[in-house]
């Protein structure tokens, strides 16, 4: 197959041979240990656990250690990028800090009371709180809703799906003390009423998670805490 990979402003084509239950990720490491050594790209667990891999791949973000290139390819060629809405340190990999400190910015972290001394917080697994937290918690950060989001294109300082998503767990997880704090924290220009739910993040999400879900979430509820004083 000819594949495209984006090296800064322009793309170096390749032949790469085609492989039985070959994955993006294949490719790509095959164009770096075979023929090109210089190639950058970042990976990790190569199974769909650590959400280092994601890359544009014929335009879409994607997983690539668990897209098949059979899934992907366009009349036998394929174009692989970084990811998009990312600042590119090199090739294929993307500066991660300004996803990650927006995670920070929307209140990302546990924040509980108790101690390792208290007893242990039981939570009914079929409370609702508990199912609303639980749908959003396997996100990898991968950086896919990211990408495919239109709103973070138009307004950088947007905090993303994965952040309010993120978010979104936490208000509903009733042993964390700060959610007052983090509704005031996503309720700003750059938060969730920034999102237009055009559902591009739920689309690519390979964990199946809904961050436009999420996000109704948390405007529904920064709504309650305004008309309540809260806010
Ligand atoms: S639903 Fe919201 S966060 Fe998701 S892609 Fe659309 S605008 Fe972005
Ligand atoms: S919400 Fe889905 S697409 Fe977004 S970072 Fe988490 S796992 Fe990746
Ligand atoms: S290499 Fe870890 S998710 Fe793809």
């Amino acid at each position: 197959m000819k594949v495209s990979v984006k090296r800064g402003d322009s793309f170096q084509e390749y032949e790469v041979p085609r492989q039985a239950s070959q994955t993006v990720l294949d490719v790509v490491m095959y164009i770096q240990r075979v023929l090109d050594p210089t190639l950058a790209y970042r990976y990790a667990c190569r199974v769909g656990m650590c959400g280092s891999c994601a890359m544009m791949v014929n335009g879409v973000p994607r997983w690539t250690c668990r897209t098949h290139v059979d899934r992907v390819l366009e009349k036998d060629a394929l174009t692989v990028a970084p990811l998009r809405n990312l600042p590119v340190i090199r090739d294929l990999v993307t500066d991660m800090r300004e996803f990650f400190d927006k995670w920070a910015r929307a209140k990302g972290q546990f924040s509980g009371s108790q101690t390792r001394s208290d007893e242990f917080e039981r939570v009914p697994p079929q409370s609702e709180p508990r199912q609303l937290a639980d749908a959003g918690i396997e996100c990898i950060g991968c950086g896919v809703c990211y990408a495919a989001c239109d709103v973070v294109k138009w307004n950088p300082q947007y905090l993303g799906p994965a952040a309010l998503n993120r978010a979104w767990t936490l208000v509903n997880d009733v042993r964390d003390r700060s959610g007052l704090e983090r509704l005031r924290a996503v309720s700003g220009d750059a938060g969730c009423l920034a999102c237009h739910s055009h559902v591009s993040c739920t689309e690519r999400c390979p964990k199946h998670l809904s961050p436009t879900a999420a996000i109704a979430g948390l405007k529904r509820a920064v709504t309650k805490a305004v008309l309540q004083g809260d806010l």
